[in-house]
C-alpha cells in the first residue's frame, strides 16, 4: 500500500442517500466521491435542507446509505453488523453534534470517561484521561457538574472533550458552535482546532460560518445532492 492510500483516513464513493416520502423518492445524495487525508480538515457548508446532516450520519456510520460506500481508516461501514459498526465508531470517530448529547444524570468526567468504559478501559484509567483532557479545555474546575449544572459553552466544551478523548482518527461535528455566541463560539472553534493539531485528528465540520469554514483545510458545498469547490 502506497503512502497516500495508508494515509487516507475517510473514504466515500458513489455515496447516495434517498429517503421515499409516500409515491416520491427524495434523492437527497447523489454519487458523493471525497477522500480525506490523516490531520485534513473539511468544512461543509450548503442550504438548510442540502444534506448536510444526512452526509455527516452516514460518514459516521448513524446511517446506511441506499448506494455506494463510506470506509473509515480502511473499514468499510456497510460491511459490517451494527455491533462491529458501534466498535469501529468508537475506535476511530468522534462526534460533536449542534446539541451537546450529554447524558443528563452523569457528572461531566463521567460523560467525558464513557467512550473508554465502554471500551471496558480500567475505570482509574478512563477518568485520569477524561480529566487530563477536561482540564484542557477549560473545565478542570467542574469535573462533578452534570450538563444541567454547566452553561452552554461549558456543556459544548465538555462534548468536544468526550469527541477527543479517545484521540480518534477523525471527528466529524455538525454545526458545532451553531448554538453559542459569537465569543465562546470562536473559543469553542479555536480549541477544536488546537486538539485537533495536537492529535493529528481529520476532521469533517459542518457550518453555515464562512469564518469558520476559513479555518479548515478546504471547504466544500453540498448542492443538489454532490459536494462541489467552491
Ligand atoms: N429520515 C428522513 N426521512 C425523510 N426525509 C429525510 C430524513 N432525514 C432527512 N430527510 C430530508 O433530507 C433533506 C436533507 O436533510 P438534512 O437534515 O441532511 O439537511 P441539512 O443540510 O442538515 O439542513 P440544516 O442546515 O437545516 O440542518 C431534507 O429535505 C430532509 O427533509
Ligand atoms: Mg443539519
Amino acid at each position: 500500500m502506497n503512502k497516500s492510500v495508508s494515509n487516507t483516513v475517510l473514504s466515500c464513493q458513489n455515496l447516495s442517500r434517498s429517503f421515499i416520502d409516500g409515491e416520491r423518492e427524495i434523492k437527497v445524495l447523489q454519487g458523493i466521491n471525497l477522500d480525506l487525508a490523516q490531520s485534513e480538515s473539511l468544512a461543509v457548508i450548503g442550504a438548510s435542507g442540502s444534506g448536510k446532516t444526512t452526509l455527516l450520519q452516514l460518514l459516521g456510520g448513524l446511517d446506511s446509505p441506499t448506494l455506494g460506500t463510506v470506509e473509515v481508516c480502511g473499514n468499510n461501514l456497510s460491511a459490517v453488523n451494527e455491533t462491529k459498526r458501534g466498535d469501529l465508531r468508537n475506535q476511530y470517530l468522534g462526534f460533536v453534534y449542534q446539541f451537546h448529547h450529554l447524558l443528563a444524570e452523569f457528572s461531566a468526567l463521567e460523560n467525558v470517561a464513557m467512550p473508554f468504559l465502554i471500551r471496558r478501559v480500567k475505570p482509574s484509567d478512563a477518568f485520569k484521561q477524561a480529566r487530563e483532557i477536561l482540564e484542557q479545555v477549560g473545565l478542570g474546575h467542574r469535573l462533578e457538574h452534570k450538563p444541567g449544572m454547566l452553561s452552554g459553552g461549558e456543556r459544548q466544551r465538555a462534548a468536544i472533550a468526550r469527541a477527543l478523548v479517545t484521540k480518534p482518527a477523525l471527528l466529524l461535528a455538525d454545526e458545532p458552535t451553531g448554538n453559542l455566541d459569537s465569543e465562546t463560539g470562536d473559543a469553542v472553534m479555536q480549541l477544536l482546532l488546537d486538539l485537533k493539531n495536537n492529535y493529528q485528528t481529520s476532521m469533517v465540520i459542518v457550518t453555515h460560518d464562512m469564518q469558520v469554514a476559513g479555518k479548515m483545510d478546504r471547504t466544500l458545498k453540498l448542492d443538489h445532492g454532490d459536494l462541489i469547490s467552491i
